[in-house]
Order: C-alpha cells, then sequence, then structure tokens
C-alpha cells in the first residue's frame, strides 16, 4: 500500500516505522510520503536521510480546511491509500477524514479510551493511574476516538515521572505502531460497528 505519515515533530514513530521496513517487518507498507505543519519538525530531517519525498505544509495561519485541502491534493496526486499520523498535532477536518476513511491510523500514548488529548501521559500521572500505556487506532471525527486496533500497557510507578512515563510507552509504541500499520495495510483490519476483527492469515 502506499503510505503518507504526516508528523509535527520529533518523529520517533516516523524513524521506527522506516527501520522496521528495512528489516522487512511490514512488506505490504511501502513509505511514499512525508507531510510535516511546521518547518522545524526533525521529521524532515529523517525523511531527508531516507531519502523520502516531503512537503512542509506550514499550518500556521492557516484554517483548517485550507490546510487540509491543500494535503488531500497532494495525497491524491501521490496516490496515497493510508495515511499514518505520526505525532501529527493538528485536528483533521470531517471532509479529510471521510476522504479517507477508515485509511487512516495513529498511535496515542494511553490505553484509550483513558485520557484522549494532548496531555496523555501527565493525565494519567495526575490521576493516579497504575497502568497505561499506548494504542493504535483507526481514526475518526472525535479525538482519540475511533476503533482500537492494538494496545500495550506500561505499570505506572510511585517514582514516575510524566517524562520518565513517556519515555516507557513511546518504546512501546515503537514496537506496536508497525505493527498495527502492517494489520491495516495487508487488509486484515475488519469492521463489526467499532470493533476490530483481525482476520488470521
Ligand atoms: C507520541 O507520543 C505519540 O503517541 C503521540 O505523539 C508523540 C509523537 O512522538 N501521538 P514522535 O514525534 O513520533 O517522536
Amino acid at each position: 500500500m502506499r503510505v503518507a505519515v504526516m508528523a509535527s515533530g520529533r518523529g520517533s514513530n516516523f524513524q521506527a516505522i522506516i527501520d522496521s521496513a528495512d528489516r522487512g517487518e511490514i512488506p505490504h507498507v511501502a513509505i511514499e510520503h512525508l507531510i510535516v505543519n511546521n518547518n522545524k519538525a526533525y521529521a524532515i530531517d529523517i525523511a531527508k536521510k531516507h531519502n523520502i519525498n516531503y512537503t512542509i505544509i506550514e499550518s500556521k495561519g492557516k484554517n483548517r480546511k485550507d490546510f487540509d485541502d491543500e494535503a488531500l491534493k497532494l495525497l491524491k496526486a501521490q496516490k496515497i491509500e493510508i495515511i499514518v499520523l505520526a505525532g501529527f498535532m493538528r485536528i483533521l477536518t470531517p471532509v479529510f477524514i471521510n476522504t479517507y476513511k477508515n485509511k487512516i491510523i495513529n498511535i496515542h500514548p494511553s490505553l484509550l479510551p483513558s485520557f484522549p488529548g494532548a496531555h496523555a501521559q501527565r493525565d494519567a500521572i495526575l490521576h493516579g493511574a497504575k497502568i497505561s500505556g499506548c494504542t493504535a487506532h483507526l481514526v475518526d471525527e472525535g479525538i482519540d476516538s475511533g476503533p482500537i486496533i492494538m494496545q500495550d500497557c506500561v505499570n505506572i510507578n510511585e517514582t514516575d515521572t510524566e517524562k520518565s512515563l513517556a519515555r516507557k510507552i513511546l518504546t512501546l509504541e515503537h514496537e506496536l505502531f508497525p505493527k498495527a500499520i502492517e494489520l491495516l495495510c495487508s487488509n486484515k483490519i475488519e469492521l463489526n460497528g467499532r470493533n476490530i476483527i483481525i482476520k488470521p492469515d
């Protein structure tokens, strides 16, 4: 499948996907393009290093519709089939999401539906949760609310801080996300309402 990654920052998940592809673990995934919404995103350096085409669509000062229209035009021109949100810190319009219905995947640093939103690790610590983790899910029109593909968990210790928890979860993300992307790209995901059934080999 022709895949585009959308990112806003450091891009460690983007790097993990590339590494997994290089190891031959995700044979149905062809990373064709990176879209970033700010020119400071380190993900750009990763794309350059691996000869992956990238486009910067600045989101600052642009309304959601204009940003999404521009991105959609590019994605269609590139014949992109699957979109991977890897630390993409911007809400997409319903038009965008419905154009790629059930073809957009996101990674979130909590066990959804607990702690959606931009501060999942901090929220888990403040809440006194004993376990957290990460969730790979399809993207719907809500915030971190789409059908869950895979999850993994970590213990939260008394000494954990937002930072240490984020680090522990990130290690899990790098393992889990490429696997979930491969499931989507190999058409192994079947939807029954909001429940995802993984088709056997
Ligand atoms: C990750 O924690 C991911 O769960 C969240 O944004 C962060 C992105 O990190 N959606 P990176 O840019 O992939 O390093």
